[in-house]
């Protein structure tokens, strides 16, 4: 299952759990930004994504290991007692919030395949003291949980950085109970874009290669059996809030983008849908 993708994903997203467990990073950039700009923008930060949500109770090192794209809580509407599953955990900011929703009844598994954010993810379980909250170690491709035992499943700026979406949309559906629900924030497509665009544009913001356009990620949805599809651009990426991000990055600098050909091209969006 192991794939070359997987080995640069888990050498990026290593490195920054590590400095974070060290002390050493904020990570508030979500999508992979190359970590030389001062990040923190009004986009990405987890104040904003998160804004309205209390993360006084959350780990500092879970919070400024969030590195997501829009806050799935606010679509995903847990109940108590529900099964979640996250897809790409990371530090763990989103199953902790849900596991607050769940309540002691409820369960939620973090999902990812980095030793370093699996580290540092159960860390910040152990400082906050949680009991209903697992992190387990595999690839959203090839879930390690049994058929329909799942409510939830969501996931924050994930699905993207993978080589096979059928694969990780059909494991989602195989584990979701029937009349279970996906509330995934991801990085989409909203106009066409060169894949030489692309494969620049992921020089300095790594989430944007593997970027799906709307209906293409209706069209895999609907493929694995997913119903009742959803797909809402929660946040634009204009060439202004790119400049913010990722001005002072020499990779963006030295990229040769042309910014109105990538201006409003990818958001950060709410996609929706159940078994
Ligand atoms: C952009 S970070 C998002 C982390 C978290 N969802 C958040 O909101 O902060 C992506 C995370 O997904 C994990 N990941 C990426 N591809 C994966 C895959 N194919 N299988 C399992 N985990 C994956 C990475 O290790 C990393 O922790």
């Amino acid at each position: 299952m192991e794939s070359q993708i997987h080995s640069k994903v888990q050498e990026y997203y290593g490195g920054i759990a590590k400095s974070i467990t060290q002390g050493q990073q904020e990570s508030c950039c979500g999508c992979g930004s190359t970590g030389n700009q001062s990040c923190c923008d009004e986009i990405s930060s987890s104040a904003v994504i998160y804004k309205g949500e209390n993360l006084n109770d959350l780990p500092k090192e879970a919070v400024d290991a969030s590195l997501g794209c829009a806050n799935p809580l606010v679509f995903a509407q847990l109940k108590e007692g529900e099964t979640v599953l996250d897809l790409g955990s990371g530090g763990g900011i989103n199953v902790f919030m849900a596991a607050k929703q769940v309540g002691q009844a409820g369960k939620v598994y973090g999902l990812d395949m980095t030793d370093e954010m699996l580290t540092l993810a159960r860390s910040n379980q152990e400082k906050m003291g949680v009991k209903n909250v697992e992190f387990i170690k595999g690839f959203i491709e090839d879930i390690p949980l049994a058929d329909a035992s799942v409510d939830v499943i969501i996931s924050n700026c994930v699905i993207n950085l993978s080589d096979d979406k059928p694969k990780v949309l059909s494991e989602a559906y195989r584990v979701l109970k029937e009349g279970g629900r996906i509330a995934i924030a991801d990085v989409v497509n909203l106009k066409p874009v060169s894949a030489d665009i692309k494969s620049k544009t992921d020089l300095w913001c790594g989430c944007i290669a593997g970027t799906l356009e709307l209906q293409e990620y209706r069209n895999m949805l609907s493929e694995a059996g997913f119903q009742g599809i959803e797909i809402t651009p929660a946040h634009v990426y204009t060439k202004e809030v790119l400049g913010q991000i990722f001005g002072n990055s020499p990779e963006y600098n030295a990229s040769g983008v042309d910014m109105d050909e990538v201006d409003g091209a990818f958001a950060g969006a709410y996609i929706k849908a159940e078994k």
